[in-house]
């Protein structure tokens, strides 16, 4: 016997993408670093090409019948050097937010994404003590120019992880392992989202504004501690400055001694849809609606991607009739993109891209999502 769980009416289906990972041709702190170091694996490059292609891969999204999709605002475009703004760049996203329109996509829209602009980066990035107001003049060059075609906003984009991979492991630019940067850059932060925030409600009062967190289910002995710094400390100093909760989720972190039935995606990361449940339990608590902002998977094989989906649909579909107010379901990633310092081995999307032709090509696991957004109910056979 089959089940049909229906989600709530109007929820959005939808996928993800950031512009340094999907676009070409930007020039940032990180193709800097990448010079600076003589580390390539740094440098983007050409990427996916969107930058030129955006139109054809809003059409593929509009095949699997999404009707919402996340991307990033890169900032180094758009003040490519400081105080002075490229309108050729402005007019690139107005015509991205045209053709979602035409498409019937709503954009939910990031303005900072782990990149920044190379002559911020030079005046320290995050560590500078005016950042969160040389942020707040990109914020609101953007809510002039393109605000009106924009009802959700996402200020930042996973700051644990930023910081952590940035300042703790190094492993990010600036590369640097300093626990006193690591403090500094999440006081920055948090008041860059406060500024932010109140910068997008003083001209589009109706906004809806939130932040994407990642969400890690920490299962092991004394997990409250793992779990308040990073899952909650953040959210609840913003907790005032936000109108929904973004939720990326992809991964359990557990000390469970049955490490061999464990499944992984290509990265090794943990396979535990259930996390997500127990997550977004958590989070009710803050009364807000929540949209699950990135969900997928590194899977070249597209081997465990149908059934990844399926059960992360089959715990959110379980937490909204627990009265968890869910909103939307993203996938990370519509198509194949850099993964940051691993470069593009990593393949994260519903498409495989050949980075040789450009070329998309759909994966069968795609078919299953389409089926799921054109119906927006989710079959369990
Ligand atoms: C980030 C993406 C990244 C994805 C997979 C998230 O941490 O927002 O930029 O590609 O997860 O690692």
């Amino acid at each position: 016997m089959s089940v049909i769980l229906e989600f709530p009416a109007g929820f959005l289906w939808g996928t993800s993408l950031a512009a340094y990972q999907a676009e070409g041709g930007i020039e940032n702190n990180w193709t800097d670093f990448a010079k600076k170091t003589g580390q390539k694996k740094f440098d983007a490059g050409r990427a996916c090409d969107h930058y030129s292609r955006f139109k054809e891969d809003f059409d593929l999204a509009k095949y699997l019948h999404t009707n919402a999709h996340r991307f990033s605002i890169e900032w180094a475009r758009i003040e490519p050097k400081e105080g002075q703004f490229d309108e050729d760049a402005i007019q690139h996203y107005l015509q991205v937010l045209g053709a979602l329109k035409q498409r019937d996509i709503k954009p939910f829209v990031s303005l900072w994404h782990i990149t920044l602009p190379a002559w911020f980066d030079q005046k320290g990035g995050w560590l500078n003590k005016q950042a969160p107001e040389i942020f707040q003049r990109f914020v609101k060059k953007i809510v002039q120019a393109l605000g009106t075609h924009i009802n959700f906003w996402i200020i930042l984009n996973e700051p644990m992880v930023y910081v952590s991979s940035s300042y703790c492991k190094g492993a990010w630019p600036p590369g640097c392992r300093n626990f006193f940067k690591v403090i500094k850059v999440i006081l920055n932060l948090i008041r860059a989202q406060r500024l932010a925030y109140q910068t997008i409600h003083q001209h589009i009062a109706h906004a809806q504004v939130g932040t994407a967190l990642n969400a890690v289910y920490f299962d092991f002995p004394l997990a409250c501690v793992a779990d308040y710094f990073w899952n909650k400390f953040f959210l609840n100093q913003i907790k005032n400055y936000q109108d929904f909760i973004g939720v990326n989720y992809y991964s359990r972190i557990s000390l469970s001694l049955k490490e061999g039935k464990k499944k992984r995606s290509d990265l090794g990361w943990e396979i535990f849809p259930e996390g997500i449940y127990h997550l977004l339990k958590e989070f009710q608590r803050y009364q807000k609606p929540i949209y699950v902002t990135e969900n997928g998977l590194a899977d070249a094989q597209d081997k465990n991607r149908e059934e990844f989906i399926r059960e992360h649909l089959l715990w959110i579909h379980k937490a909204i009739e627990d009265g968890v107010d869910v909103r939307g379901y993203f996938i990370w990633s519509l198509m194949d993109n850099f993964e940051w310092d691993k470069g593009y081995w990593p393949r994260f999307g519903l498409y495989e891209v050949d980075y040789k032709t450009m070329e998309r090509i759909i994966r069968p696991s795609a078919e299953f999502f389409k089926e799921i957004c054109r119906t927006s109910t989710l079959i369990i056979k």
